[in-house]
């Protein structure tokens, strides 16, 4: 039996850097004790798709932001639960753009659409709304600040650049993608200057928030750290 039943159901916020597996720590705890998993950065990752896809970037890479606001309403975002491959799909106007939303060009101007305050409001509306029954994983980079700042376990997760960016260039070239490290590195770089200096909800630290460096840690050993802060928070 999943002794998750008999306690109280949580919020867990796990934020940090790009790149520094929070993302892999928060869909591994979700599964495991059977909580619902949303990955806040895919959310925006579809907002920029479709900027890209209507023309909202200007040759020079500026967002055409008036016009991308003026579109929020039409913007649809959801989620499919984790099908064959153990993946949450993510969903943009009922289209799945799972593998879209993660490539070079979205990367690249992810952040830039991130600053957008009306953008964040509106993600961050519908991620409220995602945790109202608690139960929930979510990671990004303002959760436990901004989204559920009442979450009952918070975690930020950091590693050095290089690690990162290490860590993302396998991952890409696992896809197939043909990009070099400092590509990777370059990027890597530029989400966390603008991730962590936006006026709006920027990327830091809660103050009530357990600080994970992983950069000597295996999978395993994050997972195990992670499962027993988890369980003192829910009493267990
Ligand atoms: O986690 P990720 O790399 O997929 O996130 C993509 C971008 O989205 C990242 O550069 C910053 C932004 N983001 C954000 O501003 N707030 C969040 N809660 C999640 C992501």
């Amino acid at each position: 039996m999943d002794n998750t039943e008999f306690s109280k159901k949580i919020i867990v916020a796990i934020d940090g850097y790009s790149s520094s597996g929070k993302s892999t720590m928060a869909r591994e705890l979700a599964a495991r004790v059977g909580y619902v998993y949303v990955d806040s950065g895919a959310m925006y990752r579809a907002v920029t798709l479709y900027a890209i896809r209507n023309n909202m970037v200007d040759p020079d890479k500026k967002i055409k932001t008036a016009e991308l606001v003026a579109a929020l309403p039409d913007i649809h975002i959801s989620f499919l639960p984790s099908g064959d491959d153990g993946i949450q799909h993510t969903l943009l106007n009922g289209e799945d753009v799972e593998k879209l939303i993660r490539d070079m060009e979205v990367s690249n101007l992810v952040s830039p659409v991130a600053v957008i305050p009306e953008v964040r409001a509106r993600l961050t509306a519908i991620q409220q709304e995602f945790g109202s029954h608690k139960g929930i994983v979510m990671d990004g980079r303002d959760i436990g600040t901004t989204v559920f700042p009442e979450a009952e376990l918070k975690v930020f997760v950091c590693a050095s650049p290089e690690e990162r960016a290490r860590r993302r260039l396998k991952e890409m070239q696992g896809k197939g993608e043909n990009v070099t490290f400092d590509e990777v590195l370059h990027n890597v770089v530029e989400r966390d200057r603008i991730d962590t200096t936006r006026e709006v909800s920027p990327l830091r630290k809660a103050d009530d928030a357990l600080e994970l460096d992983n950069g000597n840690m295996s999978p395993a050993e994050q997972m195990d750290w992670l499962i027993r802060r988890f369980n003192e928070r829910c009493g267990l």
